[in-house]
């Protein structure tokens, strides 16, 4: 019996089949997607990145930030991400609605980053654990940055802004400046704040 006509029929349905459910069904859903207003303030999230919070994200992208990195909260019961404090609830499709490519990385050598701007504001920290992330983070095996800095050494002129070194760490009186690149970096991690609750994100 010639059966040409049921192979190709079955193979149309399962390329059609597969098309729809990955393809078609959630290109659908998400084109849905809009900021939510916050009614305390009038202002949207999420709010697309812009000045140096957008030219941070290319410095993570050409660092390789995400091979270490997660930017992607799990819900409860799917690990321990909420109980670690990595977020107060999942991250779910809306939080990366501006984003592209969408850096929700794949390798935990390092904790999650989706809420580091919630987690830790204060810029100086950044600076020092890029410069040496052990002088925050006893142990750390994160790479330093240290390309991203300007040091200034002991007796030269320490302009305004400069960040002084630890003396445990490095000769006493030195201090770091960042480059543009260093600070467009830790604008972006600032920029990091996936807290505000959303109706499809229960947990
Ligand atoms: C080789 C893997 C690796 C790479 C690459 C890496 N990190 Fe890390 N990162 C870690 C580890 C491990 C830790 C935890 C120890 C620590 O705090 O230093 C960490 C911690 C952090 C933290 C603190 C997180 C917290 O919750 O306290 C930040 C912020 C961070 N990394 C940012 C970056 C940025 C930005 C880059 C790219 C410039 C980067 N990391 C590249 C491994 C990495």
């Amino acid at each position: 019996m010639n059966r040409t006509f049921l192979v190709i029929l079955g193979a149309f349905l399962t390329i059609a089949f597969s098309l729809s459910g990955l393809v078609l069904i959630p290109n659908w859903q998400f084109q849905e997607h809009k900021p939510v207003v916050n009614p305390r303030d009038g202002s949207q999230y999420p709010a697309p990145y812009y000045g140096l919070a957008l030219q941070g994200r290319d410095v993570y992208v050409d660092q390789g930030c995400a091979y270490c990195h997660t930017q992607q909260v799990r819900p409860k019961g799917y690990g321990g991400d909420i109980r670690r404090n990595w977020g107060n609830r999942r991250t779910v499709a809306r939080d990366y609605m501006y984003e592209y490519p969408i850096l929700l990385g794949t390798m935990r050598t390092g904790p999650d980053l989706a809420n580091i701007g919630a987690r830790q504001p204060a810029r100086d920290w950044h600076y020092l654990h890029l410069f040496n992330p052990q002088i925050t983070s006893a142990g750390s095996v994160m790479p330093r940055y240290q390309y991203l800095f300007r040091t200034v050494k002991a007796g030269e002129m320490v302009p305004a802004g400069a960040i002084p070194l630890p003396a445990a760490f490095h000769s006493e009186g030195t201090h770091i400046i960042p480059t543009a690149r260093g600070e467009q970096l830790v604008e972006y991690l600032r920029a990091q704040n996936r807290t505000f609750p959303l109706p499809e994100a229960k947990q």
